[in-house]
């Protein structure tokens, strides 16, 4: 037998550099180990529209030859004519087919927009925990976060980041943010766009949870509040309606930016089998499915709200998130965030450290948790373990 190749010298440094601190989430894990899966902002199994799909399937296959064949490079018509129904339905908002571009789910969008304005020497600003983080380092080598106050980032923070490294883009979470689970009010949003304008620098607003809304207030996007300038790109996705699984999402911006933006598409067209089955399922049950999300993940919204209340307490502080999937919780004693993070993995409930959502790596004393997959019982156990393994911790380090 050959010796084993040693790949590891002959990696360029694009795959060097990606192994570094930083990767995309992982999977959850094997489920048989897991006591609790608070991890992964993945949808609820029952939120998944299996049957609907079989029947989507059938209607949508039949004669249907170019579903099997390479597709459009800016994706599947008849996707992109769902995606302005669903703009229209829930936010009155009319586009045209040639300011969307079909993507391999929003990972993709963010990727692609990102290559678009940034060069590797520059900072992308980000607010002030992002999922963003985790493309910070495909792109460049600098992230800078922007610090956020009830009503969103603050603008003396950004308005300094932007006069003293222009930043080559702002990459924002507006709506039921991904990990902080806060949203930004419409008149901070007005505010961010201002100084955006002024300062000259490009919006990417990542819209991964708007239609996951379950109540209190949920202000327009920040594409809509911008009247169209061009300013904002905004990307959503099919992950949270329809299932990750189908790796669908679009990018909406102005139609000459999408020209700018489609040569870094890397791909021989986004799926157009996937797009075709979500299309006929989108046509038929759209507003049916995300009424149905909406009651399912409000509901596990409140257990876990109500399990913190019981079994976390004054230990940590978190928000009441109006929609999307997460609840982010501030420790106390942030110092001991490595310890608890470590006492829960070893009772097997899993949670996501807030240092995953800083370019610095900086934890501040912050733990994710995800609402949206674990079965009601697995949430509330999964809190009253974390809620013990705080107070184990604060015995251990008094
Ligand atoms: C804020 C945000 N953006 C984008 C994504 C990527 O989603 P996908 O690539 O599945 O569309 C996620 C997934 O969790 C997310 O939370």
């Amino acid at each position: 037998m050959a010796d084993i190749f040693d790949f590891e010298c002959c990696l360029s440094e694009e795959a060097r550099r990606r192994a570094a601190p930083g990767q995309m989430v992982s999977a959850s894990g094997v489920a048989e180990d897991i006591v609790a899966d608070l991890l992964v902002g993945q949808p609820a199994n029952e939120a998944l529209p299996l049957n609907h799909m079989v029947e989507a399937a059938r209607n949508a296959l039949p004669e249907n030859y170019p579903a099997l064949l390479y597709g459009r490079r800016k994706g599947s018509l008849e996707l992109i004519d769902v995606v302005r129904e669903k703009l229209r339905v829930f936010e009155g908002l009319e586009v045209d087919r040639d300011q969307i571009i079909i993507t391999n789910g929003s990972g993709q969008a963010i990727d692609m927009v990102l290559r678009t304005f940034v060069n590797r020497d520059q900072i992308i600003a980000l607010d002030h925990a992002s999922f963003g983080a985790l493309f910070v380092r495909r792109v460049c080598d600098h992230g800078a976060h922007v610090a956020w106050d009830e009503q969103g980032p603050r603008p003396e923070a950004l308005d300094e980041l932007f006069a003293t490294r222009q930043p080559a883009i702002f990459y924002t979470i507006p709506t039921f943010q991904n990990p902080m689970g806060n949203t930004i009010t419409r008149e901070r949003r007005l505010q961010v766009l201002e100084i955006c304008h002024r300062h000259g620098v490009p919006v990417f607003e990542d819209d991964a949870y708007y239609e996951l809304h379950y109540d209190g207030e949920r202000p327009p996007s920040m594409y809509e509040l911008d009247g169209g300038t061009g300013l904002v790109t905004r990307a959503g996705t099919f992950s949270k309606i329809l299932g990750a699984g189908v790796r669908l999402g679009w990018i909406l911006t102005s139609a000459p930016l999408t020209e700018r933006i489609l040569p870094l598409k890397t791909d021989g067209g986004t799926s157009p089998f996937a797009s075709a089955l979500a299309s006929e399922f989108m046509r038929e049950h759209m507003e049916e499915q995300i009424a149905r999300l909406q009651d399912i993940y409000r509901e596990r919204r409140d257990i876990m709200l109500a399990a913190l209340d019981e079994h976390v307490g004054d230990l940590a502080s978190w928000h009441r998130p109006n929609g999307g999937f997460f609840v982010w919780l501030t420790l106390g004693r942030p110092e001991l965030l490595d310890d608890v993070m470590q006492r829960c993995e070893r009772s097997r409930v899993h949670v996501r450290s807030g240092s995953v959502f800083r370019v610095d790596g900086d934890g501040l004393g912050a733990i994710r948790l995800a609402f949206s997959h674990a079965p009601h019982d697995e949430i509330r156990t999964g809190v009253r373990v974390l809620g013990e393994s705080i107070r184990a911790s604060i015995a251990a380090n008094p």
